[in-house]
């Protein structure tokens, strides 16, 4: 007896080891970027923007009392005129600042005192100017009976007009400050002076913040 095979499905080919499946489905490996993902990355790269933007004020808002702050610390301070000063006869000057600690803004008060030292004519630099914190435990210096020197009572330390250590406890000479130079325009200029302060009881000079 024969078996009719009409409607039945036809047989497959056998498919060889190690080779695909024709019937499985595999995506095209590079497949353009659907629209959705297209509009995704647009979205994200336009608030990426606005963040940055929104962020610029904070960031200097930030910023901004500290950077203030190191400006406020190269300051130079307005001491006197020049006139006021007699070559080879020291004056010594309060230093009064403002202060501002981050967002935090002082009144002026007293940091310092500054000797001022005018040079005779011809000299490279017209005015000499120092702290007057003696560079050993901080005392206050002073003018020496003579007038002709520095001098601190604490530990007996003394210094020539131009701040050289002769004797005492004071590991190094006086700290000079700098002098901002003078307008060659101005006929009586006002001298003013860089104030820093400095490590005390070291050979080496290191200024302090
Ligand atoms: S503090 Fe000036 S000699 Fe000691």
């Amino acid at each position: 007896m024969s078996i009719e095979n009409s409607g039945a499905a036809p047989a497959l080919e056998p498919v060889p080891l190690g080779s695909s499946c024709p019937l499985a489905h595999t995506p095209p490996e590079s497949a353009p970027p659907s629209r959705r993902g297209f509009l995704g990355l647009i979205t994200g790269l336009v608030g990426a923007a606005i963040a940055a933007l929104i962020s610029i004020p904070a960031v200097g808002f930030i910023l901004t009392p500290i950077l203030r702050k190191q400006k406020a610390q190269g300051d130079f301070v307005p001491l006197t005129r020049l006139s006021e000063l007699e070559p080879g006869i020291p004056r010594v000057f309060p230093v009064v600042q403002s202060r501002k600690d981050g967002w935090v803004s002082y009144p002026p008060e007293p940091v310092g005192s500054v000797w001022l030292v005018r040079e005779p004519e011809g000299k490279e630099k017209p005015v000499l100017a120092f702290t007057a914190e003696c560079p050993h435990l901080a005392c206050a210096i002073a003018l020496s009976d003579d007038r002709r020197g520095f001098f601190c009572p604490c530990h007996v330390s003394s210094f020539k007009l131009d701040g050289t250590r002769l004797a005492g406890a004071s590991p190094r000479n006086m700290d000079p400050l700098e002098v901002e130079s003078f307008s060659a325009s101005d006929p009586d200029p006002m001298v003013r002076v860089r104030f820093q302060r400095f490590r005390t009881n070291t050979e080496e000079r290191v200024p302090l913040a």
